[in-house]
């Protein structure tokens, strides 16, 4: 499925209710525990279509494997470009697809490019579009993602948020309260579900960490890792940190492609152990033994949350503040001193999981009931 040669937008595609769309990978975790949440409820049909945003066999197969989704049964093959490159290709097969499909209700995650894309083609195509992880905000446009997840948030009819804070955001910008349900978190399904999986699955540690404190890392904004300055004073936080306690770094592609373009690859391994970007399984595997994770991940403030495990949040920002009230998570940007600072508290706290309302391993389950509601009510109350 992620050879670029694969089926492209669906010239047979039969008609179905539901068409959930997943493109990159923090998508895939939640599109699992809705695709089969739908298929077990079993009176819609759906269709899982994958953009092709990312394509490489890490970021993208080895979650269909852990994550036990079944093959697309579209795939875009969109992969790699600049935003209006990349937006624009998604939309172009997302169209044609549509045409053919004629799905009742297009179902989008997340805030990536395939959301807004797919959700845009939907929406001027009048098929009602349902956003999954609505309502987030981080008041930064500057990031991608907050364009992304404004703009979904606009188009779609159906707004399905995590928590109050999302809920709230969408109320006051003027969304209407009956298209708005706080049905809780998809990711968190996946979660619990793969915990106990995880926790068994052959560690990617190398002998000499394996027992021992280490502080995993997980760094991929542009911002964070596109210019060399910025990812100069990235390796020297990380050198910093590697004095205090080992530092363990899964390398997402853009991340790997900058250390080498600005010579820092070496450097940073003379400090870090690297690894290449983990499948879901393993990843979480290594955060579950974790000591303290840095990240500039949004889904990982969730996980670190629900596991009670410190989060370093290296941005200046976060759409996720209940993880930060919840005390698990600490917005610290990228000024080393701050940084360190966290650390230490990080280091001698307490760990104890954030309880939020609806992060308990049943949030697509709702999401499945409320659209059979919405698809097929009579059919749904009778039972
Ligand atoms: C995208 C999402 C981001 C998400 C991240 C998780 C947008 C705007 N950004 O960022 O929100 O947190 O995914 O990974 O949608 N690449 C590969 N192989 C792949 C995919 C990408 O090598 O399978 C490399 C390519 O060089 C590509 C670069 O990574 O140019 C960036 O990929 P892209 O999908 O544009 O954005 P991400 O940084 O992955």
């Amino acid at each position: 499925m992620d050879n670029g040669n694969a089926e492209k937008s669906g010239s047979h595609a039969p008609s179905v209710d539901v068409a959930l769309v997943c493109g990159a990978r923090p998508n895939f975790m939640k599109v699992a525990p809705l695709h089969r949440a739908i298929a077990t409820a079993g009176r819609l049909s759906q269709a899982l279509v994958h953009t092709g945003q990312h394509h490489d066999f890490e970021m993208s197969r080895v979650f269909f494997r852990d994550l036990e989704l079944p093959e697309p049964d579209v795939h875009l093959g969109a992969g790699s470009g600049t935003h209006a490159q990349q937006t624009a290709r998604i939309m172009v097969a997302f169209e044609e697809y549509l045409a053919i499909a004629s799905p009742r209700i297009v179902v989008v995650v997340g805030d990536v490019n395939s959301t807004l894309a797919c959700g845009l083609v939907a929406a001027k195509s009048g098929v009602p579009v349902a956003h999954v992880e609505a309502g987030l905000r981080s008041f930064d446009r500057s990031m991608p993602e907050e364009i992304n997840r404004v703009a979904t948030d606009t188009l779609s009819s159906v707004l399905y948020t995590t928590c109050d804070d999302g809920t709230r955001n969408l109320i006051r910008e003027g969304i209407a309260a009956d298209s708005i349900r706080q049905v809780g978190n998809v990711m968190i399904d996946s979660l619990f579900r793969y915990r106990a999986a995880a926790a068994a699955y052959p560690s990617a540690l190398p002998e000499s960490l394996r027992g021992e404190r280490y502080a995993l890392v997980t760094l991929h904004r542009p911002y964070n890792v596109d210019g060399p300055d910025a990812l100069d004073n990235v390796v020297r936080i990380l050198e910093e940190t590697s004095r205090r306690l080992s530092v363990v770094f899964p390398v997402h592609p853009r991340t790997r492609k900058s250390l080498e373009r600005f010579g820092l690859l070496n450097r940073l391994a003379a400090a870090v152990c690297l690894l290449p970007s983990q499948s879901y399984l393993s990843f979480l595997g290594l955060m579950l033994a974790a000591t303290v994770v840095l990240t500039d991940s949004g889904g990982i403030q969730e996980e670190t949350t629900a596991l009670g495990i410190p989060c370093l949040t290296m941005r200046e920002n976060t759409e996720r503040p209940v993880t930060v009230e919840l005390g698990t998570n600490e917005v610290v940007g990228l000024d080393r001193a701050r940084v360190g600072a966290a650390l230490e508290r990080a280091l001698n706290g307490r760990r104890r999981p954030g309880v939020v309302p609806g992060w308990d391993g049943r949030a697509a389950e709702r999401i499945a009931v409320d659209l059979m509601l919405r698809l097929s009510p009579s059919e749904v109350r009778n039972g």
